[in-house]
């Protein structure tokens, strides 16, 4: 996901946009560049395809630019290769303005063909430079900038957030979005724009979300804000309360591991403000009682390891609300004519809250009748916004692009979520009910046990990371959490994974296990430990090498038979996955690590894909 960042102020601006495109290379990206407007010298623009550090080598540090207004982007390429000239910011045919542009421009080809015939010319593959030639040439019909905005935005289809800035003016950015966030920033020394809070965070806490539509004019003192017809908007602004530390690494080698390790006190944030005097309480649903009785059908809508939680949430959900619960892939969901209706409860899950797939999916939904339900770890974001009941995972900044923390304070949400529901609907023994909120109290204390024994990890991990095929088993919730340590491996060690329910093996998947196949499989549900095992003998038999992940019920029965075994403390099964998918992350984390890996920022990924 690209990043975008721009400052207007009293301070140069190049140094300050660095630190910014820097604290945004989590979003993934592959070129950078800035662009200044300065007194003497018009725009300077410096852009390169690579790392942020060639951008700062390029530009020694920005100490080449001189000027108090401009605007930086992190590129993570959707038209047109990776590449200098291909990168933001790009600049309109004249010279005189500079965008950069976060989003999809669905009719650019369009718009190119009919400013080449007006005899413009192009140097990049992209769409976003087609909006910055469009600008100038609103601009040179009607000599306003704003004016100007307007037009392009009446004229462009798809999803933008911009940062514009132009030589005739020396005090001023404009920025406008739909569909991809940004953020306004009101600092001491300057004003700012940024896609998240993690690139101005150092310098402010107070921001505005801009919604879809809106158009911004950034000055060094004021930020006006208009709708898309111009009129001006008084915005309600938000103070971010987590601190600058919590986005950065805090003296571990990777944000992935230190996320890892942030769990238990991610899932404290996220359980206790929630549980009041033994009930679960949910000040910021408001589900009416009546309408929760009425459900037919719940749907959960999400991406990746979001999704995964929807798959453990599933089995949960059934099991305490002994109402249909259907997962859905959200990029398969919104293309599926799905049986949705005003009865149906959709619940989406996204960390970022600005994945395209699922708002898209969200947004059908809504369309369709159903009430939505947002669990969403980024504060503000578009989902968030969106959605006609929100939930927030309090797990913070997450900005390693495997997600661990999210994933874990996400599961535990839908665990509440999910009591909550079955005590409205009258579906769960008190008994039940008290037994599954005491050990959603106690999993921190849990958690915290499993990772005193990362060492056990790290020794599997030296033994196996050079295989280049293995399988994740399990039944049940085990199926579940296997699917996401599957991912977890495959986004940051390039092995490719499968996570395959045991039982169904015999079905066609067993004629790969061969000699030396490693098989990671996951015996932590109770009521199907037997079964499992019987999977696990049978791959054994076929002379697979088994790494299990267990609890300390079980640990004697699975030392006997398989060749590796971790344990994790019992608790109840529908919290089990919150356990063993600890390992799972910690496995893939050292794997990672043995192969070279760029563990926070892994090959073609992105931490928000906000494109389809
Ligand atoms: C998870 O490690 C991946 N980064 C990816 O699968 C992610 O879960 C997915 O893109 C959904 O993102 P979201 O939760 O922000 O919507």
């Amino acid at each position: 996901m690209c990043g975008i960042i721009g400052f207007a102020g009293r301070e140069q601006a190049a140094p300050i946009l660095l630190d910014g495109l820097e604290r945004m290379e989590y979003r993934g990206y592959d070129s950078a560049g800035i662009a200044v407007r300065s007194a003497t010298k018009g725009l300077q623009v410096k852009k390169t395809k690579g790392r942020l550090q060639v951008l700062r080598d390029l530009t020694h540090d920005g100490a080449e630019l001189e000027g108090t207004l401009g605007i930086g982007h992190t590129r993570w390429a959707t038209h047109g290769e990776p590449n200098d000239i291909n990168a933001h910011p790009h600049v309109s045919e004249n010279g005189r303005i500079a965008l950069v542009h976060n989003g999809i421009i669905e009719n650019y080809l369009e718009i190119k063909e009919q400013l080449q015939r007006h005899g413009v010319t192009f140097t990049s593959d992209t769409d976003s430079e087609v909006v910055a030639q469009l600008l100038e040439f609103h601009y040179n019909e009607c000599h306003n900038m704003l004016e100007a905005v307007g037009r392009v935005l009446r004229r462009i289809q798809g999803s933008y957030a911009f940062g514009i800035i132009c030589s005739d003016y020396p005090n001023a950015l404009i920025a406008a979005r739909k569909d991809s966030p940004l953020i306004l920033g009101f600092g001491e020394n300057g004003n700012f724009i940024a896609s998240d809070v993690t690139a101005i965070i150092k310098h402010t806490r107070d921001v505005v979300y801009m919604d879809d539509g809106e158009i911004a004019v950034v000055t060094a003192e004021n930020i006006d804000v208009f709708d898309s017809e111009m009129n001006p908007l008084e915005k309600k602004h938000s103070q971010v309360d987590w601190d600058v530390s919590a986005a950065e690494k805090g003296g571990y080698a990777h944000f992935m591991f230190k996320e890892i390790m942030e769990q238990p006190e991610a899932i404290r944030k996220t359980v206790s403000p929630r549980v009041r005097e033994g009930r679960v309480v949910l000040d910021d649903l408001r589900l009416p009682a009546e309408y929760v009785r009425d459900i037919s059908r719940i749907f959960i809508i999400a991406c990746g390891s979001s999704y995964h939680v929807g798959m453990v949430s599933k089995y949960n959900w059934e099991r305490l609300l002994r109402r249909p619960v259907e997962v859905c892939l959200a990029s398969e969901f919104r293309y599926s004519d799905p049986l949705v209706d005003e009865k149906s409860l959709v619940v989406v899950i996204s960390q970022s809250g600005e994945t395209l797939d699922t708002m898209a999916a969200m947004r059908e939904a809504k369309r369709l009748g159903a009430r939505t339900l947002a669990i969403v770890n980024v504060v503000g974001s578009s989902i968030a916004r969106e959605a006609d009941d929100v939930l927030y995972t309090w797990a913070g900044p997450e900005i390693a692009v495997a997600t661990t923390k999210a994933y874990s304070t996400q599961l535990v949400l839908m665990d509440l979520v999910g009591l909550y529901l079955a005590d409205l609907l009258g579906t769960v023994e008190k008994s039940e009910y008290d037994a599954i909120l005491w050990e959603l109290q106690t999993l921190p204390e849990k958690l915290e046990q499993v990772l005193t024994h990362v060492e056990d990890i790290q020794y599997f991990a030296s033994r196996y990371f050079n295989h280049n095929s293995i399988f994740f088993i399990g039944r049940n919730l085990d199926y579940a959490m296997g699917l996401e340590g599957s991912l977890k491996l495959k986004e940051i060690s390039y092995i490719h994974s499968e996570a395959y329910a045991s039982g169904e093996l015999k079905h066609g998947t067993i004629s790969l296990i061969e000699p030396g196949t490693l098989v990671v499989a996951l015996g932590t549900y109770a009521a199907l430990f037997d079964k499992s095992m019987s999977n696990v003998v049978e791959v054994k038999a076929r002379g697979a090498e088994v790494l299990a992940v267990t609890t300390e019920r079980f640990r004697e029965k699975m030392e006997k038979t398989a060749d590796s075994t971790v344990v994790v403390p019992d608790t109840h099964p529908i919290l089990q996955p919150s356990l063993g998918v600890v390992p799972l992350q910690l496995f893939a984390y050292y794997v990672a690590l043995q192969r070279g890996c760029d563990i926070d920022k892994p090959r073609n990924l992105a931490k928000s894909v906000t494109v389809e």
